[in-house]
């Protein structure tokens, strides 16, 4: 009784994802992501468009050795003139150089795309990709961005109190007021659960390359 007890117990953690949990714990303490570093890095192959081949989570592939995604506790956002850092980072989030791979910000996030319904909520809150990638339940907009940096840019992350990290939180956070009065005005926005809520002119369109497609109605 007791061991059919424990067994199903144990059955249970497995699949509440206990153990992928502890799997991650272990990837994240190898020394450092071993794909990273090496010139021919074999997860850079896709450099066109990464997310192509993977259609349940198009930044899935790269969990291994993430580096800490949250802010260290003595550290703070560079502050400046609002309305500047925005121009700056509209700048930065089409500038192809911060990544490692070709991309940009706006590769992958061009008129809003990419987003799921998650990014209407005020921060922080659970963002699918952290909790995946990285065991993080609740992210702030700062620590998404360098999540954003690290996993589909394969880059490293900006520096916690930089300029550029400060001018790509202001930009997304105005991102973010355009997707929240586009969601608003989309009726497939009210269901907060549609993953392809965000698509103004056509939000349930079979676009190949939606990583939404593959969903059965
Ligand atoms: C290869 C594609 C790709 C690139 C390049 C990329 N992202 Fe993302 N990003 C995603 C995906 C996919 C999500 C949705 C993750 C989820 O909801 O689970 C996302 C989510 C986000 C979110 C919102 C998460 C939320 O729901 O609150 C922000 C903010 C973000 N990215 C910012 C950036 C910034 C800034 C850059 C450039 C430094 C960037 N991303 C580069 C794919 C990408």
């Amino acid at each position: 009784m007791f061991a059919k007890t424990a067994a199903l117990a144990a059955a249970v953690m497995v699949s509440a994802g206990v153990v992928s949990v502890g799997g991650a714990a272990g990837a994240m303490a190898q020394a450092a992501n071993p794909c990273a570093p090496k010139a021919a890095n074999p997860c850079a192959a896709k450099p066109m468009n990464p997310c192509a081949a993977k259609a349940a989570n198009p930044c899935a592939a790269k969990a291994a050795g993430m580096p800490e995604m949250l802010r260290p506790k003595d550290t703070k956002l560079a502050t400046g003139d609002h309305k500047q850092l925005v121009e700056q980072g509209e700048a930065l989030f089409k500038d192809t150089k911060l990544s490692t791979n070709g991309m940009s910000c706006n590769s992958c996030h061009a008129d809003l795309e990419a987003f799921q319904p998650t990014f209407a909520q005020p921060y922080p809150h659970q963002v699918a990709m952290a909790n995946e990638q990285a065991g993080i339940s609740s992210i702030a907009l700062d620590e998404m961005i360098q999540l954003c940096m690290v996993v589909p840019m394969e880059a490293k992350p900006l520096k916690w109190d930089s300029k550029e990290l400060a001018a790509l939180t202001a930009h997304t956070g105005e991102l973010q007021k355009q997707y929240r009065k586009q969601a608003a005005a989309n009726p497939c926005a009210a269901k907060p659960a549609n993953p392809c809520a965000a698509k103004a002119a056509n939000p349930c369109a079979a676009k190949p390359a939606n990583p939404c497609a593959a969903k059965k109605w």
